[in-house]
């Protein structure tokens, strides 16, 4: 059992300086898709406003509230022994005053068990992130396509296209970095972009939908395992097709109920045997520790 993945072991798998395989992490939102990514030995698990696409069937992660946050990120941690967990901060929850973020964030470590918490945004974020830090909360940043801005930014569209753009991004990674985030997401951005980034900051950059040069990956678990059909962007890689597997399942059970076929015996209890007549108990005799209150049903 190799332990608890901590932020200073994060921060020191800064891959682009020679130390040591990329960071592979997920999201997750439940205990037992926390169980399957921690037996695998993801690096870290991040419980994301995702969820109100993936869980609650959205189409933004605008909806998403703390306390939804912090109700599946518990979840995880139930289900987590060696990965870190992110508790990620939904839309308003970090950007009306810098009081309300640190109170919001301490919520999600708090209440939900997170271990550090991520906020999606920029140069903006500075003294936010700097203070955060300072109070011992562990901050990851999120530059390029965020989500949360997905109004403004005209749809789920890939950022820092022309030079503008991209320096502007390369700005809101190092004003971040600075600030004291152990670590970056870059989404959404061209992959030279994201390379450019993960040289020029000393903490390690974690791409989605950004290229193969950041120091690690992170991917949505339902689409890792192939659970999501209905899109699939072009960063998305299916490692497996549990949605069809889970339809050929479903229709096996289906199949078997309707004709009778499930539940089989090996499947179903019995009667307990009749015991045979014996003279009748003394009504005096002691209750040991021994005698069973109940027992398993033949
Ligand atoms: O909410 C989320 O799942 C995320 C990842 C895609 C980085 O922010």
């Amino acid at each position: 059992m190799p332990g608890k993945i901590t932020v200073p072991a994060l921060r020191g798998r800064k891959a682009t300086r020679g130390q040591g395989d990329k960071l592979a992490m997920v999201t997750a939102y439940d205990v037992t898709f926390a169980r399957l990514f921690d037996s695998a030995g993801v690096d870290a698990m991040l419980v994301g406003d995702s969820l109100g696409m993936v869980i609650q069937g959205y189409t933004s992660t605008l909806a998403v509230t703390l306390d939804e946050v912090i109700y599946h990120t518990r979840a995880v941690a139930r289900g987590t022994a060696n990965a870190h967990i992110i508790g990620d901060m939904p839309f308003m929850s970090y950007q009306t005053s810098l009081d309300e973020g640190l109170r919001n964030a301490g919520r999600l470590m708090k209440e939900g068990g997170a271990e550090s918490v991520k906020v999606e945004g920029g140069k903006e974020l500075g003294e936010l992130v700097h203070r955060m830090v300072r109070t011992g909360i562990p901050v990851m940043g999120h530059v390029g396509l965020l989500p949360q801005r997905v109004h403004a930014m005209g749809g789920f569209k890939v950022q820092g296209r022309d030079d503008e753009a991209a320096e502007s991004i390369l700005e809101d990674a190092m004003v971040l970095a600075e600030a004291g985030c152990y670590a970056v997401v870059i989404e959404g951005v061209p992959a030279p972009l994201a390379e450019r980034i993960t040289h020029a900051i000393d903490v390690p950059t974690i791409g989605i939908g950004a290229g193969v040069g950041c120091d690690g990956q992170i991917l949505v678990g339902y689409d890792l395992l192939g659970l999501n059909n209905a899109m699939k962007p072009r960063f998305v890689k299916h490692f497996a097709n549990f949605y069809d597997d889970g339809l050929v399942a479903a229709r096996a059970y289906i199949d078997e109920v309707r004709g009778g076929v499930f539940p089989g015996a090996e499947h179903s209890f019995g009667l307990r045997p009749a015991a045979p007549r014996a003279e009748p108990a003394r009504t005096d005799a002691p209750l040991t520790a021994s005698t069973p209150a109940y027992g398993p049903t033949h």
